[in-house]
């Protein structure tokens, strides 16, 4: 009899001490970047380049929550206003993240509009997980960054990001 009703409470046991923990210390390490709004500002297609101005140079890594591990070919756009305050194609970029999935992105420092603190704009894609879309905030006279980048995995059956290809 006790074994009858111990053997089912063992396997749940066992369940939890395999899947639980890792999973926890999966989240611990590589928690996903937080979302933020993308405002009106966003347009498809900026152009590949990694230097849109001088100041700030922000670094960083794209990464999976999942298992931390970098993200190769990771489409990263990033948007921002320039000195002035005011969005403008000349301030949009996009790189391609190569096998260590790091990304390196130039610029001014952002023209400060309405009551907004300093920002610049990310959207990342890459094959197999969710698009993130986030902000990146500067302290005033920040001149360098690090900010890593990162993403879910798509769950299965999910529809594929609808990035377009960025112009060249
Ligand atoms: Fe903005």
């Amino acid at each position: 009899m006790d074994r009858l009703i111990h053997l089912p409470l063992l396997m749940i046991l066992g369940c939890l001490v395999l899947t639980g923990p890792v999973n926890a210390v999966e989240t611990d390490r590589c928690p996903p970047t937080q979302e933020d709004e993308m405002g009106p500002f966003y347009r498809p297609g900026a152009p590949l380049r990694s230097v849109v101005g001088q100041g700030h140079v922000l670094l960083g890594t794209v990464k999976a929550a999942v298992d931390c591990e970098p993200i190769a070919a990771a489409l990263i756009e990033f948007w921002m206003t320039g000195p002035d305050g005011w969005y403008d194609d000349a301030y949009r970029a996009a790189v391609i993240t190569g096998q260590s999935g790091t990304y390196r992105f130039e610029s001014h420092y952002p023209g400060l509009y309405a009551s907004r603190p300093a920002h610049i704009h990310i959207r990342v894609s890459a094959e197999g997980f969710e698009t993130l879309t986030t902000q990146y905030y500067l302290q005033p006279d920040q001149t360098d960054g690090h900010f890593d980048l990162v993403l879910r995995s798509r769950a299965e059956g999910a529809p594929a990001s609808t990035n377009p290809p960025p112009r060249e």
